[in-house]
């Protein structure tokens, strides 16, 4: 148990992929940025270190370094392209500028099938992305494959442990990358593989005990899958200590609340209060139609109701939430630059500048699948696993314009047969988001013999990996179709239904 692998991030667009391939191993493993101090990586404990890769050149005036002492902590090293040039440059071998670059597939040619190789094949595909390579070894280590254009494409010193790749063994390019990475974690380190949901769940329950004692936890449950996970794990480690406060916000979908009663307060029999918080945030929304102020109306908002309640409680120590390793992994930008931004997201449980609480967040170190895989293994169902996302702000921005109430019950409405027909049609878990979006146009239709002058609505669904990038989901248009008959014959104020086939980028992917 608690073993751990630590990966030194040079900046690479990979290195969280590196961290995923390990983790499918059952091995834990945290990134630590390149520049991490080395007793912050020796205070883990590590039992292997991989080095990502990165844009940057190591013979550069502003080469990303780590402290060289690394190499001597008698940890095995597997270092992946920069991560094998920083080795050769720091231990005595040689770099070069290529005049080819080798982008893309190639044939590798294992020329000592031992180590990261073990059982592998002779040959295989691998995937390349590199423009500069190695024409010295550096001392002590030998060379282990080859490349038509990369006469030393990976090196190992089987002494120390030491191990290199030009190649990216994280991709899915190189197909027999997991078993390279296997090999690194369970040949080379020894790693047990035992880190899985229920091991995670044990040791969770432990430090939440330890960590929490007598204290009460108040948590912001707004039926998403991370708060979800998070406020079980805590119930099942502190039962009635923890409590959650669910905000009913008035822009929520149809049955939404009657769902957060049945599985959180019947079947887990958690301590819930529910608040009704409709009118706080309705008469406050009331003729704003700018997308940001809607946004920053209901973040302060929501915050307020909950302190209010949360002081109801009594004397709380600590807030629970559902926050994810993504939002914590510090990223190495390289080149500089912050990203800018494009909307203000407010989540549950935004917290405002100076908290009273001290924080609780059990899934900090968890990917999203890993959540889910952990929530599953707590006894959640998949109708709260696997839902799609849905935004803090809710509905408010998914109604274009002004928010009222009779707006919001025609989205309802309109929204439920969205996701009602894309389940029938067995999409829902193809698809990272489906929902409805009110525009706030009036256009003319004839239902039966009579002329109709009312609103229309647009259908967005979304193909994605992480909600960064999107595309429109290519729904067959018999299932396009029956949402768009039943949404015109069933919601009394819409006449016409649009399907959405824009991208992301360049559009988002809500409207709002
Ligand atoms: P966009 O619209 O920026 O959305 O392409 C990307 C993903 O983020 C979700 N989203 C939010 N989630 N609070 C959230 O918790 C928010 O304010 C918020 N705004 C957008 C959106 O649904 C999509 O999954």
């Amino acid at each position: 148990m608690n073993q751990t692998l630590i990966i030194l991030d040079f900046g690479s667009q990979y290195t969280q992929l590196i961290a995923r391939r390990v983790r499918e191993q059952k091995v834990f493993c945290k990134i630590l940025p390149y520049h991490a101090a080395l007793a912050v990586i020796a205070a883990e404990k590590p039992k292997g270190i991989i080095l990502s890769g990165s844009p940057a050149n190591v013979y550069g005036p502003k080469a990303p370094i780590p402290d060289l002492r690394l190499f001597d902590l008698g940890v095995p090293i597997f270092g992946i392209c920069y991560g094998l040039q920083l080795m050769a440059h720091v231990l005595n071998g040689k770099v070069h500028k290529s005049s080819k670059r080798e982008y893309g597939f190639s044939e590798l040619v294992v020329d000592k099938p031992s180590g990261l190789f073990k059982g592998l094949p002779k040959n295989f595909t691998c995937w390349m992305s590199h423009g500069d390579k190695l024409d010295r070894l550096p001392q002590g280590f030998v060379s282990v494959a080859h490349t038509s254009n990369s006469p030393i494409a990976a090196v190992a010193n089987f002494q120390r442990k030491i191990f290199g790749v030009q190649f990216h063994p994280e991709v899915v390019h190189t197909p027999l990358g997991s078993k390279i990475i296997a090999n690194f974690l369970f040949e080379v380190c020894g790693f047990y593989g035992d880190w899985t949901s229920k091991a995670f769940i044990r040791e969770s329950i432990r430090k939440i005990r330890r960590e929490v004692g007598h204290s009460k936890v108040v948590l912001g449950l707004s039926g998403g899958v991370d708060s979800s996970v998070a406020a079980v794990l805590i119930h099942k480690a502190i039962g009635k200590q923890l409590t959650c406060i669910f905000v009913d916000n008035g822009l929520l979908r149809l049955h939404e609340m009657d769902q957060i009663r049945s599985i959180f307060q019947r079947h887990f029999k958690m301590n819930i209060r529910i608040v009704d918080a409709r009118k706080n945030f309705l008469t406050e929304l009331r003729g704003v139609v700018d997308p940001e102020k809607k946004r920053k109306i209901i973040g302060r908002v929501f915050i307020e109701v909950f302190d209010r309640e949360a002081k109801k409680i009594g004397k709380v120590n600590f807030l629970g939430q559902g926050t994810l390793y993504p939002d914590v992994i510090e990223s190495v930008s390289v080149h500089g630059g912050p990203a800018s931004m494009i909307k203000s997201h407010h989540n549950v449980g935004g917290l405002p500048k100076k908290i009273r609480f001290k924080l609780l967040e059990p899934l900090r170190e968890l990917f999203k699948d890993e959540v889910r895989a952990a929530g599953r293994a707590l006894g959640l169902k998949s109708e709260v696993v696997d839902r799609h996302p849905f935004p803090g702000p809710g509905l408010a921005v998914r109604i274009i314009g002004d928010v009222t109430e009779s707006r919001l019950g025609l989205l309802r409405a309109a929204d439920w047969i969205v996701i009602d027909e894309i389940k029938k049609a067995k999409l829902y878990h193809q698809i990272w988001q489906a929902f409805a979006v009110f525009l706030p146009i009036k256009s003319v239709g004839v239902m039966g013999d009579e002329r109709t002058y009312e609103n229309a609505v647009a259908v967005r669904a979304v193909t994605s990996q992480d909600g960064m990038t999107a595309d429109w989901a290519r729904i067959p248009p018999e299932v396009l179709s029956r949402i768009s008959s039943r949404i015109i014959n069933e919601v009394r104020g819409i006449n016409r239904v649009c399907y959405d086939i824009s991208s992301k980028p360049p559009a988002t992917i809500e409207w709002e």
